[in-house]
């Protein structure tokens, strides 16, 4: 590796190159430099190294931009936090998903934690103290592989099975796989050819039940898919523009969670780390406090985890309502708590379901997706909750903007727990729980 003096550009033709040294960490996984006095937002760096990097603007838009966006082509003087990657085909120029492979995981846990605080600062979430917010590890969880139980793979034209590349449509070789439980890694689709047509693979590890694998086309004709020798054990369907078929199974898989079997589709939403359901099922009960008798929602409930949860607090007499917008969902999250008749599933828009709601509730447990609750929905609960809200999220800058919201509705933060569920990635849960300021 050469050194070459700081911030200094040149240019390889087709895009600029960059020699630059970061410094913190910034949101999304990146690590902020500075080049000219402008800053440089670094994929695939590690804190204080100096790095080749290629800006990823072509080079005339990115020469007006307020703010360039580089990737690492070489590094010049690693960090110490730098190790040699649990994934040599995920990084630049490899597989998306898993953009932090090359930092040592205590040191992703602490830039995860950084970054957590900063985004609950600016956002002016400010009433739970940042010295308290640390992400911990899944229990367990001593190398970060292996965890991962929903995995999307990616055909290309010629039938070969990896995934996306770093920031490209491309599809590159997945390898070993390494984040994926071992049975998804056992069925080592990335060394089949897949039959014409195919577009996508979604595969699926229960915790109860065989794998299913999922081949998505949107033309595919499933009478006419052979199914190969390495799928013998697994259930197979076929997705369709129009409609899933199962050729082995019935679309679904089924979860357990304590003494607890769900039903989820195929390819409908589960916690993807092996841990996570069991884990936030813990974390979301120990802080809901619904009263027995009381009333509770789950909003973004998806086939009815948390239901489950504030189910058993109000007991027979209370009433839990799971507001969950894919229909599919709901109807399995009916079938899951059918033995629970305190729970009422309801298919909807969660915004549009308490905008109409007259009546207030005790205690509410939401996940939206990574958009979050949104400004409005914040503000509704906080008229119509009377005890607690505990917030369950997959991306903490909706999540500070959102906690940010109900403390300007007169709310606060009284606890906040952060776990990696996403080893190897930046990504990260939290779950908040928020209480009546006055
Ligand atoms: C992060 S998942 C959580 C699911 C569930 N709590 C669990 O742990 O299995 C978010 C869920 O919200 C649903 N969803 C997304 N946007 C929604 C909306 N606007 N209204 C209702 N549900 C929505 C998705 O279908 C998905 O099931």
């Amino acid at each position: 590796m050469t050194q070459t003096g700081p911030h200094t550009a040149d240019s390889d033709g087709s895009s600029t190159l960059l020699t630059v040294t970061v410094t913190r960490p910034a949101a999304g996984g990146t690590f902020v430099g500075r080049h000219e006095g402008r800053v440089v937002f670094v994929r695939g760096a590690a804190p204080g190294e100096t790095v080749t990097a290629r800006v990823l603007e072509d080079t005339e838009r990115a020469a007006s931009a307020r703010f360039w966006r580089a990737e690492v082509v070489d590094v010049l003087e690693a960090g110490v936090d730098r190790v040699p990657s649990v994934w040599p085909e995920a990084g630049p120029d490899g597989v998306g998903g898993a953009e932090w492979a090359h930092i040592a995981l205590p040191a992703q846990r602490r830039i995860a934690t950084e970054v957590l605080r900063e985004l609950l600062q600016r956002a002016g979430s400010d009433s739970f103290p940042l010295e308290d917010v640390q992400v911990e590890p899944a229990p367990h969880d001593l190398d970060g592989l292996g965890w991962r139980t929903r995995v999307r793979y990616a055909v290309d034209a010629e039938g070969r099975v990896g995934m996306r590349g770093w920031r490209t449509h491309d599809v590159r070789p997945v390898g070993a796989d390494p984040l994926s439980v071992e049975p998804i890694r056992a069925l080592r689709l990335g060394e089949w050819t897949a039959p014409a047509g195919v577009e996508a693979i979604d595969v699926a590890a229960p915790s109860a039940g065989p794998v299913s694998v999922v081949l998505m086309g949107r033309d595919l004709d499933p009478s006419a898919i052979e199914l190969p020798d390495r799928l013998a054990d697994a259930d197979v369907a076929v997705r369709t523009a129009r409609s899933l078929v199962p050729l082995r199974g019935d679309g679904t898989v089924t979860e357990r969670v304590g003494e607890r079997l769900f039903r989820v589709s195929a390819t409908g939403f589960w916690q993807v780390h092996r841990r996570a359901p069991e884990l936030l099922t813990e974390v979301v009960s120990a802080a809901l406090h619904a009263p027995r008798g009381g009333s509770a929602w789950d909003l973004y409930g998806g086939t009815g985890l948390f239901a489950a949860a504030a189910a058993e607090q109000v007991g027979p007499d209370g009433t839990v309502v799971s507001v969950e917008g894919n229909r599919r969902a709901s109807e399995l999250a009916a079938e899951n708590l059918t033995d629970l008749p305190q729970v009422r599933t309801s298919s909807a828009d969660v915004t549009d379901w308490v905008r109409a709601r007259r009546g207030g509730v005790d205690c509410v447990v939401l996940d939206p997706p990574r958009a979050g609750a949104g400004i409005e929905l914040m503000e509704l609960l906080c008229r119509v909750v009377r005890q607690r809200i505990v917030y369950v999220s997959c991306e903490s800058a909706t999540l500070a903007r959102d906690l940010a919201a109900a403390q300007k509705a007169g709310w606060r933060t009284v606890d906040l727990r952060a776990f990696d569920l996403f080893p190897h990635t930046h990504h990260i849960e939290t779950v908040a729980v928020l209480e009546r300021d006055r």
